[in-house]
């Protein structure tokens, strides 16, 4: 196979692109047939020696690809030759045959094609997890981003944008910010020829931004800290611009401002759960159309060097690619993944071995159990309402809901009844299938048929609808939750549930 390599460290014109062995897959490990590697920052500081970790020479470059697993190494699990998948790998994507750990992979969306997922992991990831789990970006809120025409810049623009902010974007010509325009930002600062602090001043009325999203550093960071709105919140992203600002301590002290690291790799080792979550979200908004990374060039694996050059030569937007195969193949969509059917299910639950997730199957069409019985007392109810603040009298004023209500007295919140699902789950699956991790994350057709009067119990009916492979050991499982009412024939609830467990 060919692959590009770094042999002695340097600027990218030191990269050759040659024939190497293909790669065998260690136990644990699978081989992904390139289709399109992602072009990183890190990728151009790794062969300069000048990126946290330093890979063994020689060495290729490359941090995230998109193809087809080629080949299994021993013990991988819920991976399959053929299958579609994006990848992420410390260095060694650009080849055109990758190892990559088999519990890294993650299934290709449906409707992307390769060089959209290739594109997409790491700078959407980032700036995901910046936005949202660091800055707790909120709708209404004003946001800066600098560098905002490169690759987490846009990502940062578009994801801001669906989260109801306000965007200012800052490049350094006409033709990047007409870019960020394209994609979503709602102003306009060319920080090569405008005064950043000046123009930060006009466009928030002197408040500043809550948040500022900085990948670039050096000589900006000071005058964008110095505009931050009181309590706003400033996330270090990068040094694009090669240098890492200091700032005086007073600063953050005066505007009761903090300064937030992101670290997204490291994010993604320590809290993948977390991370699993910002994906399934993130992929809810590409469906959506919300998302969509901005391809800038595509350059084939023999011309990977010109991608990191330009890159380090500020000429790139967005993302830029390095593609193996035609055209048509890097841009071909992955079928969507054909749903498990119960009768190919082999092993059932028993007393004494518990379920996988994929057991579920034969229970399609059958119902799973009665969970227990539950009172929602007076003190659920207020506890609820202190928590989603809907503090209503017909829920928590009990003397007058005993003169006024038609009900005679208070009644549960509906969506109280509905979030027992998960504890009602628990009880009826809970150490009967094996499972890292489940969460519950979409109602659909919910029906609130009867209200529950305050002291009323109630007991959670489910039967599972479908159960489907979504590959890499994750399983979307569909139930009907039907709630009844002690005492009455009429349900309170019935509601189809969305969760995805996680073998
Ligand atoms: N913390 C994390 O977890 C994490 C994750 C991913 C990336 N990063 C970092 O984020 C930064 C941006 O990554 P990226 O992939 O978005 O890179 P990119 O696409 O090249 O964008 C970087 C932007 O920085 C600006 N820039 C200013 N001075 C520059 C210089 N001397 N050389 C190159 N660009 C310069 C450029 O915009 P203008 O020309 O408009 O100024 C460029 O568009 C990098 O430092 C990268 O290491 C951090």
């Amino acid at each position: 196979m060919k692959a590009l390599i770094c042999k002695t460290l340097g600027l990218p014109d030191a990269l050759v692109c040659e024939e190497v062995p293909d790669p065998q897959p260690a136990p644990g490990q699978v081989v992904v047939e390139m289709k399109a590697a992602g072009v990183n920052f890190p990728d151009a500081l790794v062969i300069q020696g000048k990126y946290q970790f330093k890979p063994p020479l020689p060495f290729s470059p490359g941090s995230e690809l998109a193809g087809v697993v080629v080949a299994l190494g021993e013990g991988v699990k819920g991976v399959k030759l053929g299958q579609s998948v994006i990848a992420s790998c410390q260095y060694g994507a650009f080849a055109e045959k990758v190892i990559v750990d088999g519990r890294q992979l993650i299934p290709m969306p449906p409707g992307s094609g390769f060089d959209i997922a290739a594109s997409f992991t790491l700078a959407y990831g980032t700036s995901y997890h910046a936005l949202k789990g660091r800055a707790g970006l909120k709708a209404g809120e004003t946001l800066l981003v600098l560098g905002a025409a490169g690759g987490v810049g846009l990502a940062a623009i578009q994801i801001a944008k669906a989260l109801g902010a306000r965007v200012i974007a800052a490049a350094s010509t006409p033709e990047k910010l007409a870019i960020c325009k394209d994609n979503g930002a709602d102003e306009l600062i060319n920080y090569n020829s405008e005064d950043l602090r000046e123009r930060l001043k006009e466009l928030t009325g002197g408040k500043g931004p809550d948040v500022i999203y900085d990948p670039v550093g050096g000589q900006y960071a000071e005058p964008a800290f110095r505009s931050i709105a009181w309590g706003g919140r400033y996330l270090v992203v990068g040094f694009a611009n090669g240098e890492i600002p200091a700032l005086p301590f007073n600063l953050p002290l005066l505007k009761g401002a903090s300064i937030m690291g992101v670290f997204w790799g490291e994010f993604v080792k320590r809290q993948l759960p977390d991370f699993i979550k910002d994906l399934t979200e993130m992929f809810g908004l590409i469906g959506q159309g919300k998302l969509r990374p901005h391809i800038s060039a595509r350059y084939p694996l023999a011309q990977g060097a010109q991608a990191l050059q330009d890159l380090l030569e500020r000429k790139v937007t967005g993302k830029v690619i390095i593609t193996n195969g035609d055209a048509a193949e890097v841009a071909a969509v992955a079928p969507a993944p054909a749903p498990r059917p119960a009768a190919a299910v082999p092993a059932g639950p028993s007393a004494d071995k518990p379920m996988k997730p994929g057991d579920l199957a034969q229970l399609v069409g059958k119902e799973i159990g009665v969970s227990s019985w539950i009172t929602l007392d007076q003190a659920r109810v207020n506890e609820f309402a202190r928590c989603t603040q809907d503090e209503q009298w017909i829920h928590v004023d009990v003397e007058r809901a005993a003169r006024e209500s038609p009900f005679g007295g208070t009644i549960a919140h509906a969506f109280l009844s509905l979030s027992m699902i998960p504890a009602t789950m628990y009880e009826l699956l809970g150490g009967k299938v094996e499972v890292q991790a489940s969460l519950n994350y979409g109602l659909d057709k919910t029906r609130f048929m009867s209200p529950v009067k305050v002291g009323q119990r109630v007991r959670n009916r489910v039967n599972v609808l479908a159960l489907e492979d979504r590959g890499m050991g994750r399983w979307l499982l569909t139930t009907e939750n039907t709630f009844e009412i002690e005492g009455q024939d009429k349900p309170a609830i019935v509601a189809t549930n969305l969760g995805m467990l996680i073998e």
